[in-house]
């Protein structure tokens, strides 16, 4: 294999610092985790929505524009899935890094991946937020039904059914949509980034 070299260029390119004075903010990555039809891209567009009346710059990374996009080809095995973190972190940090409030929407099931997307993006820029909506709530939704797919044994490997899901121990923000109202969820995100920014 032939010898990689890379020319830094990290010190001629504006820094980090310089972006987020001109943005009037701090780039912060809310990681949010739970399972498929938890509401974390519902959350996520309500806080959005919020933040960028407030004049605060945000970008969501979810499902439908990852894996049809930059992950199109990777499945739901393990292996698949840890490619699928591992390539979102190092695109959210880029989003980071230019001062940008990241809101990053995946059932990212393991603590395994989660600690490799805080390892990544860095502990200081990372919040988890745990969508803890039970999985009975989250089946009788099945807003794509792709649960009752997975009952059937149509879909291998589905989160919750047959592959697992491990529920953060330590989140900085634990919301479960079945006992609260989608303002009162937004508002606790919300206060989550603006008590960082
Ligand atoms: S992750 O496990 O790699 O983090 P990701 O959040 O990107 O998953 O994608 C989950 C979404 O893909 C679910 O909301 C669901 O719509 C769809 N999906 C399709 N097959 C599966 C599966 N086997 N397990 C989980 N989600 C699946």
């Amino acid at each position: 294999m032939a010898d990689k070299i890379i020319y830094p260029i990290f010190d001629k390119m504006l820094s980090r610092e310089e972006k987020e004075q001109l943005l009037h903010q701090r780039g912060i990555m809310i990681w949010m985790t739970g399972l498929s039809g938890s509401g974390k891209s519902t959350v996520a567009i309500g806080v959005e929505r919020e933040l960028h009346r407030r004049g605060i710059l945000c970008r969501i990374l979810d499902g439908d524009n990852i894996r049809s996009g930059i992950n199109a080809g990777l499945g739901f095995s393990e292996e698949d899935r840890r490619e699928n973190i591992r390539r979102i972190a190092e695109v959210g940090k880029l989003f980071v890094d230019t001062g940008i409030v990241t809101i990053a929407c995946f059932v990212s099931p393991t603590t395994e991946l989660r600690e490799m997307a805080r390892q990544i993006i860095g502990e200081k820029d990372f919040r988890e937020v745990y969508i803890a909506t039970p999985l009975s709530e989250c089946e009788r939704r099945d807003v794509k039904g792709l649960y009752a797919r997975a009952r059937r044994g149509e879909v291998k490997d589905f989160t919750g059914i047959s592959a697992p899901f491990e529920a953060p121990t330590h989140p900085d923000l634990s919301l479960d949509t079945s006992q609260m109202t989608l303002k009162q969820e937004v508002d606790a995100v919300v206060e989550l980034v603006c008590a960082s920014n």
